[in-house]
């Protein structure tokens, strides 16, 4: 099978409160996007990518990789399961066959390391459903009431923050992501549209350096990290 990459860089971002979507907020003299990118484009067995924008982005005509042949632009859409399904959509006209692997990767990860893209590639070869990468909760989890009180702890040891990549067949990922939005179901990952479907997505312990950025000390302790090692 091919190994298709889908990058999700339609979201506003509001949680920055910054000036433009955090994916083109600049990290070691490039945007985020750029570096998430290079992620796969860097990465032998991922050629193709395509990359959802929201339809008013002015800034993607600026960065380096704009003309890139490898990479395919679509029109984002409303949530980022829409932008994600955009992006199917296009790979179904690329060509794409029903049991090619489609990594699916937030624009706003782009600390992935080469390591744990190919340890998500090696685990899940031979897996029948796909998975994604995924780190186990450190911190002790409260259920809280409308109050902000806690009502109980949780089983911490049965809990998983899913990150990205996420890998799945394409046509189960198609079917599966378009189904659950007619149904109305809320999709905020891939792997949520495939349990939905019946599935049971494989869990791949990654980096937990491999973060979304969402809140400034995010980018601050990016840019930080990545001064002291450069
Ligand atoms: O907002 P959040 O951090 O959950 O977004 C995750 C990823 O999905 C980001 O890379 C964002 O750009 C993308 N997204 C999108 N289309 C939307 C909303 C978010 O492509 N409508």
């Amino acid at each position: 099978p091919e190994f298709w990459a889908v990058i999700p860089a339609a979201g506003i971002g509001s949680r920055m409160r910054a000036d433009r979507p955090k994916q083109y907020l600049e990290l070691a003299g490039r945007t985020i996007l750029e570096h998430t990118l290079g992620c796969f484009l860097d990465h032998p067995r991922l050629r193709r990518l395509v990359v959802s924008l929201a339809a008013d982005d002015p800034w993607w005509p600026g960065l380096a990789c704009a003309g890139d042949p490898r990479i395919e632009r679509v029109a984002g859409g409303k949530e980022r399961a829409d932008s994600v399904l955009n992006a199917l959509a296009r790979l179904a006209e690329l060509g794409a066959g029903d049991d090619d692997w489609v990594l699916v990767h937030d624009a706003a990860r782009p600390n992935l390391s080469a390591f744990d893209l190919d340890l998500l590639l090696a685990e899940l070869a031979d897996d029948p459903v796909g998975g994604l990468l995924a780190v186990p909760a450190r911190d002790t989890l409260k259920r809280a009431g409308p109050d902000g009180r806690v009502r109980e702890t949780v089983d911490r040891s049965v809990i998983w923050q899913a990150y990205t990549p996420q890998m799945f067949r394409f046509a189960a990922l198609y079917r599966a992501l378009s189904d659950a939005l007619v149904a109305g179901v809320a999709i905020t990952d891939e792997a949520s549209a495939l349990e939905w479907a019946g599935q049971a997505p494989r869990l791949v312990e990654g980096r937990a350096d491999n973060l979304k950025i969402t809140r400034p000390e995010d980018l601050d302790w990016l840019r930080q990290r990545w001064a002291d090692r450069h």
